[in-house]
């Protein structure tokens, strides 16, 4: 009989969203009156920005005619939309990425994940602690950990705690590790690296030979000027740092689907018989065996972000919810609740009240006042007593949660 992967039985549970989602759905069948505020996972609810529609319509026009029609893409993604990214995201801030090294995708969560196929089994691996699931659940599947312990954490994994003492900052681990997740601003804390922080991990990468793998889905939320949106702008990065970007959050794209990951060419390791080798041609070679590229409409699409209306479009909606994540802190603040994040980043971050664990929380926010929100336990052991609100709603249902929120904490 065949074999199956015995890592995936290593895994905590079912996947932190379909969990939530799997008990909101029985809440909402043993409830069917109720008015259920979605605050958990971090999908956008606003419409397209008008210039990415009208860019998208045009490039269904295209597919229309014979002479426009496009079959499949270079799988890396099309030059107009990889020399926009190199130019505005990275050019224009002062960092050297080249067109080349910017590799299109459908989302940052599969490139988090894929990019292990480019990586021995023996790497030592560091992540914060509360993090982005995805991170820990792709390392378990690809065999890097052993069992979990009872509080989540896996044998193997190296993790950085990031509480409330340390500013959700971690240090800097003391025993050199080989791959490094950083994600900021962060998912699920709202915490942001100062320019020094990230010169502190890229001068202990290089001086390791160690690779930071650098999430940077939230970057277009950081409103203080001080803080760097790419690792690439800290000197040295390109050699020790890859960094995933994405149009889920800033553009609108979670349904659409865009992203995209920067390898720069100066990244190199080694084999197993201890040559230097250059990741960049291996993660083209990845990228192209198992990928097709993302379509020619949405590409177009993705491109329109860049345009002048774009950007303008982009950051009215960006200022949009980061108008509701102030109401969110402030309406919390206001009853007594312990709040961070939700400056620099969509998220709310907050301490649970009393001794309430993350997930008793969680049933009492859905029960009571019919809000959902995310536990933090469900990001690590270390976000246990801490709970997450996403600023991604209406203004109305933003609103509405907070006199909930209010009226919950009352009683
Ligand atoms: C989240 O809620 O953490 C994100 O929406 C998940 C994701 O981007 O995959």
């Amino acid at each position: 009989m065949f074999q199956v992967n015995d890592n995936f039985l290593k895994l905590k549970a079912g996947y932190l969203f379909p969990e939530i989602a799997r008990r909101v759905t029985a809440f909402t069948q043993a409830h069917p009156e109720a008015n259920v505020i979605r605050l958990g996972i971090g999908d956008v609810t606003e419409p397209l920005p008008a210039a990415v529609i009208e860019a998208m319509h045009k490039a269904v026009d295209e597919m229309a005619g014979r002479s426009t029609f496009r079959g499949y893409g270079p799988e890396q993604g099309y030059d107009f939309l990889r020399n926009a990214i190199a130019q505005y995201d990275f050019q224009a801030r002062g960092c050297y990425v080249a067109a080349d090294e910017i590799f299109v995708s459908d989302g940052s969560k599969c490139d988090t994940g894929n990019i292990l196929d480019i990586f021995g089994a023996k790497n030592s691996v560091a992540m914060q602690d509360p993090v982005y699931p995805v991170y820990v659940d792709t390392n378990v599947m690809a065999g890097h950990t052993g069992p979990a312990d009872e509080s989540g954490r896996y044998q193997g994994l190296t993790y950085l705690p990031c509480t409330a003492e340390n500013g959700f900052t971690p240090a800097i681990p003391e025993r050199p590790v080989d791959l490094i997740y950083l994600c900021y601003p962060n998912n699920p804390t709202g915490a942001v690296a100062s320019r020094e922080t990230l010169t502190g991990w890229v001068n202990y990468a290089r001086a390791n030979g160690s690779l930071i793998l650098f999430d940077a889905a939230y970057e277009a939320f950081i409103t203080d000027p001080a803080i760097p949106h790419s690792i690439y702008e800290i000197p040295g990065a390109r050699e020790c740092a890859i960094e995933f970007r994405s149009f889920s959050k800033n553009a609108g794209f979670t349904g659409t689907r865009c992203a995209f990951t920067v390898v720069p060419k100066d990244v190199v390791g080694r084999t197993s018989s201890g040559d230097r080798q250059a990741i960049h041609p291996l993660w083209n070679r990845r990228h192209c065996t198992k990928f097709n590229g993302v379509s020619y409409i949405v590409q177009r699409g993705a491109e329109a972000v860049y345009s002048e209306a774009g950007q303008q479009q982009t950051r009215e909606l960006i200022q949009f919810y980061m108008k509701n994540a102030e109401l969110l802190r402030q309406g919390l603040s206001a009853v007594g609740i312990e709040v961070f994040g939700g400056v620099n980043a969509p998220y709310i971050w907050l301490k649970t009240p009393g001794e309430a664990t993350s997930w008793e929380f969680f049933d009492r926010l859905l029960n009571q006042a019919h809000l959902v929100g995310t536990p933090g336990s469900g990001f690590g052991a270390s976000g246990e007593g801490y709970f997450r609100l996403s600023a991604f709603n209406s203004r109305e249902k933003v609103e509405e949660a907070v006199v909930r929120f209010q009226a919950l904490m009352g009683t």
